[in-house]
């Protein structure tokens, strides 16, 4: 089988996404939209994946760190497509076979659309192929001028377009198969003798028509596949493509999603079976939830393993915490890094907890904050309980044992240990260590002065 390597042009700022951050890092559906193309390029088996970076190259470089099949190439300047690709020569060097050539900036392109086009290309015995697409407005995009009889002749950019070059629908995608021999031995023939004083790639068809090759041009009928997003709105329209791919899969799994067209769930999150979702929850950064969860509206989970049977009210958000099964959070509850909720843990309205550990069938059930702790099981947290966790300069921790219950409005001065089966009465400041089995009480005792306000009146 004959090898195939891609190239991925990656060195252009994005000028019209008028931001700090390059094009190509702006995250698509949770992942940098780089990373889309590239996985598309595995899928189509590529190996090596050349990566030509220029602005903020070492941002780009960074995101595939570790990737044994990734290479970068350097475009000090970006003097055009054609030249980007002539930077990938040293890359590639050795390299004999079939060249994909793709853009940084077209997230919803799929390895299935790549393996069809070099399975054509391959069967046609082509030297050059490019994936083409009609348009109904093709502004913008090069057109695939052809002859009489269809055959191949060049691609014109926009810029360069006589009136009836512009009346053509059938654009130039930016993607191309390429044998290695044919791209490497005439890339550097290029000119920039056109309207933008650049080396256009695509003058490669005219150069492959001149020398009798085989070049071909494949239309797919998928438009969306090959959008290039060069703006916000076209990041935001590609974005949610990809999410509704994602929710379909989801679904196709045996999730339900109640409204799939505003649910927002990221690249690389897994859902189980029997899981209900209701509208307008987010859910991204390599989330896990397991099967016959309840997640109702307006919930944000990041980086969160969800166990089975877990309801998540409405309102709350969970932040890198780990939850076991059975367990209860919300409504309006916040779980902040750190937080791990063994089984049938309950965290009711308006609970926060970072960096807590809560044993088996444990309760915080309203208005508590609970960080830096260490709690066994069965334990109650009552209403309106504090850790106090920070002194100003210091983080201290509080242990609470198993069985224990915390009354009302308790505030637990840490670093602090409850024993186990002791009873903090409401009210309490705890500012010593408590005894397994003890009655902790610190309230000023109540007085009651007979006809106090008849006095005042
Ligand atoms: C290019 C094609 C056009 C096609 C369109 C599809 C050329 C000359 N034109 O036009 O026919 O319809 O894509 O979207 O190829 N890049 C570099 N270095 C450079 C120039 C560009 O890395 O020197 C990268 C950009 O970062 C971008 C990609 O190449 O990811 C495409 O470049 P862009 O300038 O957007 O090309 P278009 O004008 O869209
Ligand atoms: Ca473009």
């Amino acid at each position: 089988m004959e090898k195939v390597a891609a190239v991925i042009l990656a060195a252009g700022k994005g000028t019209r996404m008028k931001s700090g951050v390059v094009k190509v890092l702006h995250p698509a559906a949770g992942r940098p939209m780089i990373a889309w193309p590239v996985d598309a390029a595995r899928a189509a088996g590529a190996d090596p994946i050349v990566l030509v970076v220029g602005h903020q190259a070492n941002a780009v470089m960074n995101t595939f760190r570790g990737a044994g099949d990734i290479r970068c190439a350097m475009q000090e300047e970006q003097l055009g497509t054609g030249h980007a690709v002539a930077c990938a020569r040293d890359a590639l060097a050795g390299f004999r076979g079939t060249v994909l050539i793709l853009c940084g900036d077209t997230p919803l392109l799929r390895g299935e659309t790549l393996q069809e086009l070099i399975a054509f290309h391959r069967g046609q015995g082509a030297d050059l192929t490019v994936l083409t697409a009609l348009m109904d407005n093709p502004h913008g995009y090069g057109r695939v001028v052809r002859d009489e009889s269809g055959r191949v002749l060049r691609i014109v950019e926009q810029k360069d377009a006589s009136p009836e070059e512009q009346a053509v629908r059938e654009v130039n995608s930016g993607i191309y198969c390429m044998e290695s021999d044919f791209l490497f031995a005439n890339i550097d023939s290029i000119g920039s003798d056109n309207a933008q004083q650049e080396f256009y790639l695509t003058d490669l068809l005219a150069i492959a028509v001149a020398q009798g090759r085989v070049c071909l041009a494949r239309a797919t009928n998928d438009t969306d596949e090959i959008m290039g997003v060069n703006d916000r709105a076209q990041l935001a329209a590609a974005s949610r493509i990809l999410r509704q791919r994602i929710n379909q899969g989801l679904m196709a799994d045996g999730v339900t999603l109640v409204d799939p067209d505003h649910t927002y769930i990221d690249y690389g999150a897994s859902i189980g079976p029997d899981t209900v979702i209701q509208p307008n929850c987010s859910i991204d950064g390599a989330t896990v939830i397991g099967a016959n969860c309840e997640i109702d509206a307006g919930s944000s989970i990041t980086g969160c393993s969800i166990g089975n049977d877990c309801h998540i009210k409405a309102g709350s958000v969970l932040e890198d915490s780990q939850l076991h099964n059975g367990v209860s959070i919300g409504p309006m509850a916040h779980l902040r890094p750190g937080t791990v909720l063994h089984d049938h843990v309950k965290i009711g309205n308006f609970v926060e907890t970072k960096k807590v550990v809560m044993g088996t069938g444990s309760k915080a059930s309203h208005l508590t904050y609970l960080g830096d702790a260490e709690i066994g099981s069965e334990v109650n947290i009552g209403c309106g309980t504090i850790t106090c966790n920070y002194d100003g300069v210091r983080k201290h921790r509080t242990v609470i044992g198993d069985g224990v219950f915390v009354g009302s409005d308790v505030q637990l001065v840490a670093p602090v240990t409850v024993g186990s089966n002791a009873l903090i009465a409401a009210g309490t400041t705890v500012t010593s260590d408590v005894p397994s089995d003890a009655l902790a009480i610190a309230r000023v005792p109540q007085v009651n002065k007979e006809g106090w306000r008849l006095r005042k009146k």
